[in-house]
């Protein structure tokens, strides 16, 4: 007997070129569900205007996650990928959201505190991200929403959104459930704070291995680790933590027991592990060197996404429309004339 397949959504900002941060804490997680589930990722722009932007480099981006989302191993035959402004309901929703969301709670939001305390004058935008996450997932009555650990707050009130309006209005949204990824959060080569674009302490995705490895030879290990003959503690090793995602169990002991009793040098433990990302990396990079080729194929793909998300999404704001009473006044009357 076959069952009909759980949704899920997820989405990606597009910040910059996607770093390994993004690909280990997102991406490299999604490829497998594509398989089982009936998969939908969004590339969210209009969450990323909540914060600093250039309009002229905004297409530019959007086209580089998608290109990434792709040669990560995101299959347009297996799963629906598209951009988030492309749908123009989830604005709807997230305004009909809004009515039902206590302000209080979208105060309580740790990452919203985090961002508003970094700003002179906060925008309403960033206060109401949340509501459009949770318009996100809604619309496509998601049940499943894999993220970091950062983000279950926001699925938290994904929940309560879906509850409240459904108190109100009739039983029809699910309540997601948050599909937290084990990896913890990917330190920045600074090894000071999660990897970020705005903190320029990434290794970009797509970057060569040269690059690669210009950025990997200069990033901070353990900082008591001073010379060569030091031996050194791999748990608060930068570069040890990286090992953890891309190198093998003897490479992980290599390295742990090189460090420990400074056996090998902080040099010849990068080097491993910049071998072992560009194992790993390299045959992305050339998948995605290869799509940045055909623009057309991966603007067909992103449009045949938001044409099929459309047809949901209206039939979504349809039933909304239907229970809040919004549904249009001269509806009967024209049914009867046709
Ligand atoms: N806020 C998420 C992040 O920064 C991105 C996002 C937007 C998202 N809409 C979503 C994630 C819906 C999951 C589901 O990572």
């Amino acid at each position: 007997m076959s069952e009909a397949k759980l949704r899920v959504f997820s989405g990606i900002q597009p910040s910059g070129e996607p770093h390994i941060g993004n690909y280990l804490g997102a991406i490299k997680n999604w490829v497998p569900l594509q398989d089982r589930y009936e998969c939908f990722f969004c590339i969210v722009d209009l969450h990323a205007i909540t914060q600093a932007f250039e309009p002229a480099e905004m297409p530019g981006t959007v086209f580089d996650v998608a290109v990434v989302l792709m040669a990560a191993g995101l299959d347009p035959e297996k799963c629906t990928i598209f951009v988030q402004s492309d749908v123009a309901e989830h604005c709807e929703l997230a305004w009909v959201f809004t009515t039902v969301t206590p302000l209080g709670e979208l105060e309580r939001m740790t990452q919203y505190k985090d961002k508003a305390s970094r700003e002179g004058s906060v925008l309403a935008g960033l206060l109401n991200y949340p509501v459009l996450q949770a318009a996100d997932i809604l619309l496509y009555h998601a049940s499943l929403v894999p993220v970091g650990e950062d983000q279950v707050q926001h699925i938290e009130l994904t929940r309560e959104i879906a509850r409240k309006w459904n108190a109100r209005f009739g039983e029809y949204f699910p309540e997601p459930q948050a599909l937290v990824s084990r990896v913890r959060r990917v330190m920045g080569l600074d090894g000071q704070a999660k990897m970020s674009k705005s903190l320029g302490n990434t290794v970009g995705l797509l970057e060569s291995p040269e690059e690669t490895w210009d950025k990997i030879r200069v990033a901070l290990t353990d900082p008591a680790r001073k010379r060569r003959t030091d031996p050194g503690n791999p748990n608060v090793c930068n570069i040890f933590s990286l090992h953890r995602y891309f190198s093998s169990e003897a490479d992980l002991a290599w390295a742990e027991e090189g460090c420990r009793s400074a056996g090998i040098g902080c040099i010849e433990c990068k080097r491993r592990l910049t071998e072992n990302m560009v194992a790993e990396l390299g045959p992305i990079r050339e998948r995605a060197l290869a799509l940045r080729e055909r623009p057309d194929y991966v603007y067909d793909v992103l449009a045949a996404g938001a044409r099929h998300c459309r047809e949901i999404a209206a039939q979504t704001m349809a039933d909304v429309r239907e229970r809040m009473g919004l549904a249009g006044v001269m509806k009967p009357a024209q049914a009867k004339v046709e």
